[in-house]
């Protein structure tokens, strides 16, 4: 395994922004893993793993301990009940779409709904990544894992992980687990969940209201390609903000001035709002672009970066948007990109 110095790491993010790394290396096995974590421990460094660096902001002044970019491959497809499960276990390293592709030409349900987000497989738990009505956290059985606290690689269940929105045990316990491979539940004669209003209105257009395995993939993807930009023009990790969750009583009181805010009921009776409404409707800055970085035209959830933007561009810029909401709602946001600090 090699290890480099002052790797740019602008190069590796779905941004294209960011100083270089102090110390970098790929990691293809399980044993490399185990290395690279043994040379950041005698130089007494931070560590940082990026997949497909499709959701990571690296400051300008780069990242001040050893990068390590997970590049565990594989793929095994177990059969299961006489066929009608299948347990795919897949490497870290592993794209997350082609994943998604190969599992609904096998005519496997579950992970359709989550086609043509970028990313890898290491990173769809940590996020536990989520649209149109579903997160990976319900086609999850497990996930393996080096944890660092032990120096023990371990097979962590579902429950273990303590999924949320957009939330894990690998948030909170940030820098204990290097995600090595992760085991998804998939179902030969499952049923497509098309709830999520942008599907619905789809088919309803379509006229089908009895949508195949494929055809949901196949919308996901229409539907993504008009509402997100195109990553090649513009650098951007998708949604820059989590949508907030906030007590009923505050949805009320957003309610009688915003009649039109979107609410979604959350399992413990709080209400999930949608952010890029908020910041459409309410601070009028969907397309407001500042120097090198804006919010998306056709989605304001979405910030976007012009070729040659800083990573101070970008936090000045989430930073006016965070003010904003907060002025004009009281709302504090949180960030859904992770920042990468060190
Ligand atoms: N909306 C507006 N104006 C905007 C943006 C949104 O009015 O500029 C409204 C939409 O019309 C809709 C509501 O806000 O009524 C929600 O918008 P959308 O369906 O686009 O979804 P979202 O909540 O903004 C989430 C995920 C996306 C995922 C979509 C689709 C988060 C943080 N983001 O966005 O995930 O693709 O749902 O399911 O939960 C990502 O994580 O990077 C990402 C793109």
């Amino acid at each position: 395994m090699k290890i480099k110095e002052q790797e740019s790491l602008a190069q590796y993010t779905t941004f294209r922004i960011g100083g270089p790394a102090k110390f970098f290396c790929a990691v293809k096995s399980e044993d490399d893993v185990m290395e690279a974590v043994k040379f950041s421990r005698e130089k007494k460094i931070p560590i940082l793993i990026i997949g497909g660096g499709s959701n990571l902001l690296i400051l300008d002044s780069g990242f001040n301990g050893l990068v390590i970019k997970n590049e565990i491959e594989g793929k095994r497809w177990d059969e299961e009940n006489d066929g009608q499960t299948v347990a795919v276990t897949a490497g870290a390293g592993e794209d997350w779409e082609k994943l998604v592709e190969e599992s609904v030409e096998r005519g496997l349900y579950g992970l359709e709904g989550l086609s043509s987000i970028p990313g890898k497989v290491g990173a769809s738990p940590i996020q536990n990544i989520g649209a149109y009505g579903m997160d990976v956290s319900r086609a999850i059985r497990s996930v393996r894992a080096l944890d660092t606290s032990k120096m023990e690689f371990v097979d962590l269940s579902k429950d273990d992980c303590k999924f949320g929105y957009r939330d894990s045990l690998f948030k909170h316990e940030k820098g204990r687990y290097i995600v090595t491979a992760v085991t998804y539940e998939l179902y030969k004669n499952g049923k497509v969940n098309i709830e999520y209003k942008d599907l619905k209105d789809h088919f309803t257009k379509k006229g089908n209201d009895s949508p195949a395995l494929k055809d949901v993939r196949q919308a996901v993807i229409d539907i993504r390609k008009k509402k997100l930009p195109d990553w090649t023009t513009w650098g951007t990790a998708g949604s820059f903000f989590k949508n907030p969750v906030i007590s009923a009583d505050k949805f009320r009181e957003l309610k009688d001035r915003y009649p039109e805010l979107p609410g979604f009921a959350e399992p413990d009776g709080r209400i999930k709002v949608s952010l890029g409404w908020i910041l459409d409707k309410v601070c009028d800055v969907r397309g407001l672009i500042i120097g090198n970085v804006g919010t998306y035209e056709k989605q304001a959830l979405i910030v976007v970066a012009k070729p040659g933007a800083t990573a101070k561009e970008v936090i000045d810029f989430s930073n006016k948007l965070m003010h904003c909401v907060k002025d004009k709602t009281g709302i504090q946001i949180e960030c859904e990109v992770e920042w990468a600090v060190a």
